[in-house]
C-alpha cells in the first residue's frame, strides 16, 4: 500500500465517523492529492477562485521571501505567524516550558512578521481560560523569555533577525471569560445576544458591563501596552476578533450609552484604547485583527446527528434559527436582511477608521471559533463541540481570501495579512506565492500548518521537498484538546504532544465518544 493510501486508511480509522457527511458533500480529501495540477484542476471544478501556482520560486525570486514596506514599518518577508494561544500558561499567567516550545517553534518558521504569539489577557478576569497567558509585572520576565527565545531561534533559522516583526496579542476575553475553572465561564458582556446568551445560560438579568467598569478595561490595555513596549515588542494587536470583547464592540448596535448604536460609539472602545497606549508608550505601533465578517451562529443539525458503534456522529452544521431576528443587529460585517451573509460596508468604514489613526497593520480573519468554527477555521475535521463540516473547507478558504482581496484593493496603504491559509495543505506555499505574487494580501498568515510543520516555506524555497507526514490535516485536535481542559498542540503529529500525559488523556476521551 502507497504512503497516501495508508495515510488516508489512518485517518479513516481515527476520524471514521465523519465518513458519510464526506461522502454526501463529495469533499475531496487533500491528502490523497497527488500534485499541484490536479489539485489546480480541483479547484476550478469547485469554481472557486483562488490563486495557485504550479510551481515554487527559490527563495531569491519568491514573492513569500521579498521584503514589504508600509507607513514606515519594513517587513523582512511576506508570511506572518497568526495568533495561536496554547491553554498551557502558569496559574498565574506567565508562560510555561510548553509555552516556550511554541514560541521557539514559532522563530524557527523563519517568519518577519510575528503576529502576537498568542492572545495575552490584559487582565485576570479577561482570561479565555485557566491557563491563558496574563500581561502583569508579574509576568514580565516570561513574556520577554518568550520574545528573546523566540528572537534566538529566528536568527538560527534565518541567519539574521533584520527585518523581524515582534507584536503582542492583547485581550480582554469578554463573553467567552473563564479565568478560574475550565468548566465555569464568567462572561462579560455588553449587550444581550439572543443566541449567545440563551448557548452560555444567561437569563434576562445578567448584568452587562458598566460604562465604568469598560474605563478599567480600557485601561488594562493600556498598562498592557506600556510593559509590551518595555519588554521590547515592536507593535500590540488590539484584538477584535472571534467574538471577544474587542469584536462584541463592534456588533453592540442594541446596547444604550456612549459604547453602543452608532459606528462612532461602537468603535469609541478602540479609539479610546489606541489614545491610552500612545499616551504611554509613543514608540510602540499598534495593530488591529479583526473578524472583518461574521454569520450567525451555528449548531450541529440534530436531525442527522448519531451515536453509533463509532462514536457520536456530528451532523453538518447548519445556521440558528433566526427569522424572527431581522433585521439583524447582532453581529459586525454580517448583511442585516440575510445574516448568513457578509456584509464588508461597516469593515470599510473601520478600516478607513484605522487609516485615520495612523494604524497600517491589519489582520484579516472572521467569524468565531465558538459559534462558527467553519467560517473561522476550515477545517475537514471539526472539534468535539463544533460540527460536521456544511461545506467543502475550501469554499471557507476562498470566502476569506476574497474579503482579503476586497479590502486590500479599497485599501492599498494598509499592511494586510491574510489568514485561513492551512486547508491548502501540501499546497499552501504553491497558493501562498501565487496570493502574493497576485497582490491578493501583503502578507500570508500562518496559524495550525505552524504546529505541526513550521518550516513549511523555508523547506519549499530552498528547493527540499515538502514533507507529507508533517502538513496540518485539519484534524482539530489542537481545540478538542483544549475544550477538554488539556494543553492544545498537534496530538496527531507532533511526538511531543502525542505521547505525552495529555495525548494520552485526549486519546481515551476520544475512543469513550
Ligand atoms: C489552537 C489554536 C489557537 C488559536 N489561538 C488564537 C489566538 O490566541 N488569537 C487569535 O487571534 N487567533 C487564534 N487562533 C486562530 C488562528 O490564528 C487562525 O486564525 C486560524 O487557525 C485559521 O488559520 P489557519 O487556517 O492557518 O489555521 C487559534 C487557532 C488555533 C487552531
Ligand atoms: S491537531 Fe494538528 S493536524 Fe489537527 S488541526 Fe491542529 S495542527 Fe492541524
Amino acid at each position: 500500500m502507497s504512503r497516501r493510501k495508508a495515510q488516508i486508511k489512518n485517518e479513516e480509522k481515527l476520524y471514521g465517523h465523519l465518513e458519510s457527511n464526506l461522502t454526501a458533500l463529495k469533499i475531496l480529501r487533500l491528502g490523497g492529492v497527488k500534485n499541484v495540477a490536479q489539485f489546480a484542476e480541483h479547484l476550478r471544478e469547485l469554481r472557486l477562485r483562488i490563486p495557485c501556482d504550479l510551481g515554487i520560486l527559490p527563495a531569491g525570486e519568491s514573492p513569500l521571501f521579498s521584503t514589504v514596506s508600509r507607513g514606515g514599518i519594513k517587513i523582512g518577508n511576506r508570511f506572518a505567524i497568526n495568533p495561536m494561544e496554547g491553554w498551557d500558561g502558569a496559574a498565574d499567567g506567565a508562560p510555561t516550558e510548553n509555552t516556550l516550545r511554541r514560541w521557539r517553534r514559532f522563530g524557527a518558521s523563519g517568519a518577519k512578521l510575528i503576529w502576537g504569539g498568542e492572545a495575552v489577557a490584559v487582565s485576570h478576569a479577561g482570561r479565555a481560560n485557566p491557563h491563558q497567558l496574563v500581561i502583569a509585572e508579574h509576568t514580565r520576565s516570561g513574556l520577554a523569555q518568550l520574545r528573546s527565545e523566540l528572537v534566538a531561534e529566528h536568527r538560527r533559522a534565518a541567519g539574521s533577525d533584520a527585518g523581524l516583526l515582534v507584536g503582542l496579542q492583547l485581550t480582554h476575553s469578554g463573553r467567552y471569560c473563564k479565568p478560574n475553572s475550565q468548566t465555569r465561564g464568567e462572561p462579560k458582556i455588553l449587550y444581550r445576544h439572543p443566541i449567545l446568551d440563551r448557548r452560555l445560560g444567561l437569563g434576562a438579568d445578567f448584568p452587562l458591563l458598566t460604562d465604568g467598569e469598560i474605563g478599567g478595561i480600557i485601561e488594562d490595555f493600556c498598562r498592557a501596552g506600556r510593559i509590551a513596549a518595555e519588554l521590547g515588542f515592536d507593535f500590540v494587536d488590539v484584538k477584535h476578533c472571534h467574538g471577544y470583547l474587542g469584536h462584541e464592540f463592534l456588533g453592540a448596535h442594541t446596547r444604550e450609552g456612549k459604547y453602543g448604536g452608532s459606528f462612532e460609539n461602537r468603535t469609541r472602545f478602540l479609539r479610546d484604547v489606541v489614545q491610552g497606549i500612545r499616551a504611554v508608550a509613543p514608540g510602540l505601533k499598534i495593530g488591529v485583527r479583526v473578524s472583518a465578517f461574521d454569520t450567525v451562529p451555528f449548531r450541529p443539525d440534530s436531525a442527522l446527528s448519531a451515536n453509533g458503534t463509532s462514536g457520536t456522529q456530528l451532523g453538518p452544521g447548519i445556521p440558528e434559527p433566526y427569522a424572527d431576528l431581522i433585521p439583524y443587529r447582532w453581529g459586525f460585517g454580517v448583511n442585516a436582511s440575510d445574516p448568513t451573509q457578509p456584509d464588508l460596508a461597516e469593515p470599510i468604514q473601520f478600516l478607513s477608521l484605522l487609516e485615520s489613526l495612523n494604524i497600517v497593520l491589519v489582520n484579516l480573519t472572521a467569524g468565531s471559533p465558538y459559534y462558527n468554527p467553519h467560517i473561522q477555521r476550515p477545517a475537514l475535521y471539526p472539534p468535539s463541540d463544533g460540527y460536521a463540516p456544511p461545506e467543502d473547507p475550501l469554499v471557507g478558504v476562498a470566502r476569506q481570501m476574497d474579503a482579503a482581496r476586497e479590502l486590500k484593493r479599497r485599501f492599498p496603504n494598509l499592511l494586510f495579512v491574510g489568514t485561513a491559509y492551512s486547508y491548502m495543505q501540501d499546497f499552501l506555499p504553491h497558493v501562498a506565492q501565487a496570493a502574493l505574487r497576485e497582490g491578493w494580501v501583503d502578507s500570508v498568515g500562518l496559524g495550525r500548518m505552524v504546529l505541526t510543520y513550521p518550516e513549511i516555506f523555508l523547506d519549499a524555497a530552498q528547493g527540499r521537498a515538502v514533507q507529507h507526514k508533517r502538513i496540518c490535516r485539519t484534524f482539530s485536535d489542537c481545540t478538542t484538546a483544549p475544550r477538554n481542559g488539556l494543553p492544545s498542540g498537534c496530538y496527531p503529529l507532533d511526538s511531543h504532544y502525542k505521547t505525552s500525559p495529555a495525548g494520552m488523556q485526549l486519546a481515551a476521551l476520544k475512543a469513550k465518544r
